[in-house]
């Protein structure tokens, strides 16, 4: 089933040798580019129905992946993984947050009850994070009866009045079925922001979002990552069994748009059982499972029904697997041999780990990646959950393994995604660390898309798919390795993106 490509043959004679590379050990061969770097097509697909617009995931890590990580990853076109650190409930508020930041048809609108009084309707707005104020007020059938507006939090002088008594009772809403054109001119006629879609009982079944509408008509949401109806997309991480039945359901009521089946080891009988059981119960959501690097294990999970595999075992900045249980494969063989093995069934590889320089972005890709995914650089990023701090006088964040021994104390999960239990000697196969405080995630994005295009570019790959097609590797020496970074020279002034272990 598998086309050959030239790179193949370059991973075959390491093979014969029994040598694996990372990205170190390799580049990527130039060739000819008969296009500006500006046409690039980024886009790429982390699951089998989800695509993105750059082929960049974050991390489901505690120190990595929160709403505001994942909010400013989708608006760029990538998607955040919420960790499974989180309590089920949280994590699916996390979620939410995530979905209703935007959205220009949304399909689980917030409601609120005649009962509800302004007061409680503020503190769930504050808690959950919603930005709008236009809530549909419903009765206890749940039928549409009225609507709240900015205005009535504005002029409310008793935040004990309760939406019934407050909302205006006479509601502009329309069938279910209206297109965005005709909403877009019913709205424009009366002059509302928000119009309910409802079936013939009044129940309501979606709302359109006039500003989310016309964003999306100019052009500005042209990179966002959004779903059918508009809203940003975002995935989260679940384990096994038990703990997919306590998150997949929740998660799913919340709008999540892919799973991830989030294990240190993920060829085992136990994560088969749990990727069925999700394809059983809810077939139309993707599910990408992880981890793996031996190409007859990514095409077990393809068998077992994935939607995705993600690759890579013991090489992120934070793991110590290697050391502590002898297991892994460098990061750039690893990507080529599960992508090899299930190529042509249509299921995408994510990269998972080890990348550090935005130039690795473009060697994963190369391999046969058509997605990365990153820890260590979206770490210590103002979006990255958690304080700056001061390290030997240095402005940082702390990141952390979620193998590491106190995200294993912290949480079962954590436990878990290593096969720990509690109670016993736990024996931790991640570190706490510190980064860099690194400003706005939007500039290390922007670096990793510069740096992608640039490296296609010198390939003469206009989108991922020639990528794979055209990337050829040169192994390197040591010598040649030194030659590629700064030499012979005293760097008085960094460059932003590109950071030495000495700094
Ligand atoms: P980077 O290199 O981007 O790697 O920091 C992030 C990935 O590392 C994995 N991960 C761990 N692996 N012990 C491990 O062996 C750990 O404690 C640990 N925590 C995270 C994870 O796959 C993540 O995406």
């Amino acid at each position: 089933m598998s086309d050959t490509r030239k790179k193949d043959a370059f991973f075959a004679k390491l093979e014969q040798q029994a040598l694996m590379v990372t990205f170190g050990d390799v580049t990527v061969k130039s060739g000819y580019a008969d296009f500006a770097p500006e046409e690039i097509d980024l886009s790429s697909n982390f699951s089998r129905n989800i695509r993105l617009k750059i082929p960049i995931t974050s991390a489901a890590m505690d120190t990595v992946t929160g709403p505001a990580m994942a909010i400013e990853l989708a608006k760029w076109g990538g998607l955040g993984v919420i960790p499974r650190s989180l309590t089920p409930e949280k994590q699916a508020e996390q979620v939410a947050k995530v979905k209703y930041h935007l959205g220009a048809l949304n399909r689980n609108p917030r409601t609120v009850l005649t009962t509800d009084t302004i007061a409680e309707i503020q503190k769930r707005r504050e808690e959950k994070g919603y930005k709008f104020h236009s809530f549909p007020v419903v009765d206890g059938d749940d039928r549409l009866v009225g609507i709240i507006t900015r205005s009535t939090f504005k002029f409310c002088a008793d935040e004990s009045k309760t939406a019934g008594e407050l909302m205006k009772r006479t509601v502009i809403h329309a069938p279910e079925g209206t297109s965005t054109e005709e909403a877009v001119k019913l709205m424009r006629r009366h002059e509302i922001g928000i119009l309910p879609l409802v079936d013939n009982d009044l129940h309501q079944t979606g709302i359109y979002v006039f500003t989310e509408i016309i964003r999306g008509q100019k052009g500005q949401n042209a990179m966002m990552n959004v779903d059918a109806n508009g809203r940003l997309r975002v995935g989260a991480a679940v384990g096994l069994l038990e703990d997919a039945q306590a998150r997949v359901p929740l998660l799913h009521e919340n709008g999540v748009d892919v799973i991830i089946i989030d294990m240190a080891h993920a060829e085992t009988k136990l994560v088969g059982e749990t990727l069925v059981w999700i394809k059983r119960e809810l077939p139309e959501l993707d599910v990408v499972v992880g981890n793996v690097t031996e190409g007859e294990s990514a095409k077990r999970l393809v068998d077992w029904g994935s939607d995705g595999n993600r690759v890579g075992m013991g090489g992120g900045s934070i793991c110590i697997t290697r050391e502590i249980a002898g297991i892994g494969c460098p990061q750039v063989s690893a990507v080529h041999q599960c992508e090899h093995a299930i190529r042509g069934s249509g299921v995408p590889t994510c990269s998972d780990g080890a990348i550090s320089k935005t130039g690795h972005i473009t060697i994963a890709l190369g391999a046969g990646a058509d997605t990365v995914m990153l820890g260590n650089m979206f770490a210590g990023t103002d979006e990255a959950p958690g304080e700056v701090v001061y390290y030997q006088g240095k402005r940082v964040k702390i990141y952390r393994g979620m193998g590491s021994l106190p995200a294993m104390l912290e949480s079962a999960s954590s436990r878990e995604r290593y096969m720990q239990q509690s109670g016993v000697h736990l024996v931790p196969e991640g570190v706490v660390g510190v980064v860099p405080y690194k400003g706005p995630v939007a500039d290390v994005i922007a670096d990793c898309i510069g740096g992608l295009k640039k490296g296609m570019f010198d390939v003469g790959a206009c989108s991922i798919a020639e990528l794979h097609e055209k990337a050829d590797f040169n192994r390197q020496t040591a010598s040649g390795y030194a030659e590629g970074r700064p030499h012979d020279v005293t760097v008085t002034e960094a460059s932003p993106n590109f950071r030495s272990e000495e700094q």
